[in-house]
């Protein structure tokens, strides 16, 4: 049900303003850039919801940087979030998945400007069967001491100053942090405005349900194989299976009803097939908001972990906290000679 204050609805930039108030010195700036990735998101979910109806499903013909075959709504969700960051004056440097290099938009040397990272379309499999995709962005100040762009993106999760998703799903919801708390917004299509109906989320503390694709389970590390063998046996964690294949809908699901999330590293992708930087920094930022967990590689949090490159992917266990904890005893011992 959508919240109301003072008999009123909650937009999305009504929040981020009440939000912004907590930072006295925060300009409207900040308000503003992230009006540009809320209208973006619009115009993607459009296109989402008319797929099969125009042409958005299938390939676009070329290969991107992840050696992916690109999607026709890949580059759609792209164009979009570039278009509209464009033009937000406090957009300094943008990176994509779907671009081999971060893009400089305007020198700036002022304090308000800021680097957009984004997922534009997470889930691209999905499209063309009718299952939820999502749209991940994550936000850092743009550091005046640094040159080249390459180098200035490269911070660790922790210097997020703000991270979200969007789910296209049953229904469209936006969901954000900007280290205040975990908030959701609904879109409403008749207003076209996303409307606030879900504040301070926390992540259940545990929960029942695994999520992994299990036709990698051979090639993942011998550790991970034993917390998976364990949580599924009546003896063990006896838990439930989940997994969309799209991370943004897993994620959500933890988010609200808990659980545990994981993408090991695999022989195909021995060092994880998610990407840091736009996939895992923003929801491992999102799920530690909520009181939940993310731990990447060698049993590192992801916020610590420093980027070598934009494209940089690891490995992921992210969710409730007791459950990652689980998880991590049997994939911090020793393996077993
Ligand atoms: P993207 O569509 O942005 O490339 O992301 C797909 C990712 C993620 O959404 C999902 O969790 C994972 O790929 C699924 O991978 P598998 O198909 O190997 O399970
Ligand atoms: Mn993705
Ligand atoms: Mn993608």
């Amino acid at each position: 049900m959508a919240i109301k204050r003072d008999g009123h609805f909650v937009t999305f930039g009504q929040h981020i303003q009440e939000q912004q108030q907590q930072f006295p010195n925060a300009s409207g700036q900040f308000s503003w850039l992230l009006s540009g990735i809320t209208l973006a998101t619009k115009m993607i979910a459009s296109y989402v919801r008319r797929a099969g109806l125009i042409d958005v499903w299938g390939d676009e013909g070329s290969t991107n940087v992840q050696g992916e075959e690109v999607k026709k709504l890949d580059i759609i969700a792209n164009d979009a979030l570039k278009r509209t960051l464009g033009y937000r004056g406090n957009v300094g440097i943008i990176a994509s998945e779907e671009d081999d290099e971060p893009r400089v938009l305007q020198e700036v040397d002022d304090d308000d400007s800021y680097i957009i990272m984004f997922d534009p379309l997470d889930g691209s499999s999905n499209i063309d069967v009718n299952v939820s995709v999502g749209t991940i962005f994550t936000i850092f100040r743009n550091p005046k001491d640094i040159k080249g762009a390459e180098k200035s993106v490269l911070q660790p999760g922790s210097a997020q100053v703000a991270a979200g998703y969007v789910l296209y799903g049953s229904s469209t919801v936006l969901v954000y942090t900007c280290g205040h708390g975990v908030h959701q917004f609904t879109l409403d299509p008749q207003f076209g405005a996303y409307l606030l109906t879900r504040e301070h989320m926390k992540m259940p503390e545990h929960a029942g349900t695994y999520s992994v694709n299990e036709a990698y389970l051979h090639s993942f590390p011998e550790p991970y194989q034993r917390y998976l063998h364990w949580s599924k046996h009546p003896e063990g964690g006896g838990y439930s299976s989940r997994y969309v294949g799209s991370l943004v809908a897993d994620f959500h699901r933890i988010l609200v009803k808990g659980g545990i999330f994981m993408y090991p590293p695999t022989t195909k992708q021995p060092a994880g097939k998610l990407r840091l930087m736009y996939e895992c920094n923003p929801l491992a930022f999102i799920a530690e908001q909520a009181g939940g967990s993310a731990i990447g590689a060698g049993g590192q949090r992801v916020l610590d972990v420093m980027p070598q490159d934009v494209h940089d992917r690891t490995p992921l266990v992210i969710g409730s906290s007791r459950n990652v904890e689980e998880a991590m005893r049997f994939i911090n011992e020793p393996v077993r000679a």
